[in-house]
């Protein structure tokens, strides 16, 4: 494959087999961490990206602003530079010192918003602060990933097709959720081609996406402290919610068999895990893997930053049944 431009290097298509964490069960993990950029926000990035050119709203010349915790800051900035558009991204606390260092390797401008929002979190000011810039300045253009249905076709025409391209038939898609961009995407392309998948939304503990108490959190990824917009296409069939603690434990578990997965990874994989009564044998299991576990060396998998924010028994990794097959 020869391509013009980095950022057409989708790797839709690699999973890996784990063997154990449901007994008599197949589960796959997709892996869009080997996506340029570093997660599977490279699809909402692009699907954006075009769709605004489409539309005309983006042109040669143009500036970008968005808001993000980090991985769609680094996605965004990987096209805009291939792009030649410039980008701001603005960003909170909780973002990854790497992410922040990649987006300014890649030339973007980014803007770190301190304030807390009514919830608790740092949506809310981030958008405010997006509303003043735009105030100031019409010309930029926010692509909105809460609220753009191009986040959630983008996973549909690519996400979810290339999950049903690669495993065919699959009884249940374990889906963190953000935006909700991934989550939605999904089920609008299953509800139609795939309707028996019973699709299991993961949220964070502390997160308002489906109407539970807004609490802190520390972990990027997972969770809101705003409903998103997109959040509407259809209801997922189970919705588990984990504790950023579980998270922690299952990466740190996941990480001593040599995967080295993301924080939402972990509450994707805890989520399986707790679940896994439920799923009859025989069952064909597919879970997202948003990114890889590189940007949390300083976090998840720092014992420090462990011990500060959660306690010494987070480092305590119970033994999750997961080996990879093969
Ligand atoms: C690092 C990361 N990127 C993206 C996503 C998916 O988010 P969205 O709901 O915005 O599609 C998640 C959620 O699990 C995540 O942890």
């Amino acid at each position: 494959m020869i391509l013009e431009n980095a950022y057409e290097a989708i790797t839709d298509n690699v999973y890996l087999r784990l063997g154990d964490i449901i007994p008599e069960s197949d589960v796959f993990l997709k892996l869009e961490g080997l996506n340029p950029g570093g997660s599977i926000k490279l699809k909402s990035a692009i699907g954006m990206v075009e769709d605004a050119e489409r539309n005309g709203r983006l042109y040669s010349g143009a500036s970008l602003i968005e808001s993000s915790s980090g991985s769609l800051g680094v996605a965004l900035a990987l096209v805009a530079a291939g792009k030649g558009y410039s980008f701001t991204c603005v960003t909170d606390p909780n973002a990854s010192t790497y992410s922040v260092s990649v987006m300014r390797a890649l030339g973007a401008d980014v803007v770190e918003v301190n304030g807390r929002d009514a919830n608790g979190g740092f949506l809310g000011s981030r958008i405010s602060y997006i509303h003043e810039r735009i105030a100031a300045d019409p010309g930029l253009v926010w692509l909105n990933q809460y609220a753009n249905p191009a986040n959630l076709r983008a996973h549909a025409r690519l996400t979810a097709t290339a999950i049903l391209d690669e495993i065919a038939s699959v009884d249940h898609l374990f889906v963190g959720v953000g935006t909700s961009g991934t989550l939605m995407g999904c089920l609008e392309h299953f509800r139609r081609h795939s309707p028996a998948t019973r699709i299991i939304a993961v949220d964070s503990e502390g997160s308002v996406t489906f109407g539970f108490p807004p609490g802190p959190r520390l972990v990027p990824g997972l969770g809101t402290s705003r409903k998103p917009e997109i959040c509407q296409v259809a209801a997922p069939d189970d919705i588990v919610i984990v504790s950023e603690s579980d998270a922690i434990r299952a990466c740190r578990s996941f990480a001593r068999k040599g995967i080295f997965l993301g924080g939402s990874s972990g509450a994707v994989l805890a989520a399986v895990s707790r679940m896994s009564g439920q799923i009859p044998p025989g069952s064909r299991v597919v879970a997202i893997s948003p990114d890889l576990g590189d940007r949390y060396a300083d976090t998840v998998y720092s014992d420090d930053w462990v011990v500060r924010h959660f306690g010494a028994g987070v480092l305590e990794t119970p033994e999750l049944a997961h080996q990879t097959g093969g």
